[in-house]
């Protein structure tokens, strides 16, 4: 089975190929992403009709690209898969709009796949991990602590109150002069300074609970940057640090307190697992994996370029949905918000 995969919900127009290997996982057989980040950095952050535009550029080059990598045409292609939402809806038209087009033509099964889905699946394309697993999905717009039983069955345990995580180190490395998008800015910069320089709160820690709050945290980032302003290198360094230890710290005690809730909703999980484009953050996979070792539990972190937005996370998700006879039709709407 070989499934092509489409993804334009944010600011990566993304195309994959793939498929079932002769044991049985997932085989990525191509994946191509390009990335509007040039189109969007003077902006300092993502402009979403500039995003659409761009994605309608590039897409049929990228499909094309992505089929030939793999070695096939679209003749070889067993369904067509592309994120449906949620994320910028212009952004999200042009790749459903493009999947529905080539399901029609070719007669080929659509799945209309759910973003946050996807990135919650690829654990599975990548170690072949059994259901249920607990699932942290962080990313620069969704911030979730998740039961994931199984295809489709996802019960959201914890979530933020206000900012994401990957939106909390977009906005402290904005405020620190540091180039968007600025995770992996932020972890750079925190790798040089020091983590204990800045006393900043730990928002939600202890609570019973496992939600995150992350705007008040960055807010301290501001006002310590203020009061010791003008920044030396140094002082960036020193902040984004501390800053990044303060989000490890509360992702850890989040994940401690989703966990116990978890036995109550789904039983004993196979593994831990981390997910979105805040699951590449060093420090935050080191710190869950020490609370995978302290609970007895397999920590799974996805390959740095499956920790992003990409096509092979798509095709998986509609190659898990098809195998179930999941299939969507030619009247699927494109979403803005769909949660899990
Ligand atoms: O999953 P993703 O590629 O797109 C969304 O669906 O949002 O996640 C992008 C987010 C951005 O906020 C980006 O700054 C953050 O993930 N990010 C990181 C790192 N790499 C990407 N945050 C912290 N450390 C990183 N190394
Ligand atoms: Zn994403």
């Amino acid at each position: 089975m070989r499934i092509l995969g489409i993804e334009t919900t944010c600011d990566e127009t993304a195309a994959a190929v793939v498929g079932i290997g002769f044991d049985g996982r997932g085989e990525i057989l191509s994946n191509e992403v390009l990335s509007q980040i040039a189109e969007h950095a003077a902006y300092g952050g993502v402009v979403p009709e500039i995003a659409a535009r761009a994605h309608v550029e590039v897409i049929d080059r990228l499909i094309a690209r992505a089929l030939k990598k793999a070695g096939c045409t679209i003749k070889d292609i067993d369904g067509i898969a592309a994120a449906a939402g949620p994320g910028l809806i212009g952004g999200v038209l042009v790749g459903l709009t493009t999947a529905k087009a080539m399901a029609l033509v070719t007669r080929k099964p659509l799945m209309a796949v759910n973003h946050l889905e996807a990135h919650a699946l690829t654990a599975r394309l990548t170690d072949g991990v059994g259901f249920p697993y607990l699932l942290l999905l962080a990313s620069g717009g969704h911030t979730q602590l998740v039961a994931v039983r199984g295809v489709g069955d996802y019960v959201r345990i914890g979530t933020t109150i206000d900012d994401a995580i990957g939106e909390a180190f977009d906005k402290v490395a904005k405020l620190l002069g540091l180039p968007y998008p600025g995770g992996p800015h932020v972890e750079k910069e925190a790798a040089k300074g020091n983590p204990e320089r800045f006393n900043l709160p730990r928002p939600m820690q202890g609570r019973a609970e496992p939600n995150f709050s992350l705007s008040g945290l960055k807010t301290a980032v501001r006002l310590e940057a203020e009061r010791i302003a003008p920044l030396t290198q140094s002082d960036v360094a020193d902040l984004c640090a501390s800053f990044q230890a303060a989000v490890v710290d509360v992702v850890v005690d989040r994940t401690r307190v989703a966990l116990r809730a978890f036995r109550d909703i789904a039983g004993h999980p196979t593994a831990l697992v981390v997910a979105g484009g805040v699951s590449a953050n060093q420090a935050v996979r080191s710190g869950l994996q020490r609370l995978a070792v302290e609970t007895g539990l397999r920590m799974i972190a996805p390959p740095l370029h499956l920790c992003g937005d990409n096509g092979a996370m798509i095709a998986w998700a509609g190659l898990e949905r098809l195998r179930l006879g999941l299939i969507d039709d030619i009247s699927a709407p494109a979403r803005a918000r769909w949660p899990l």
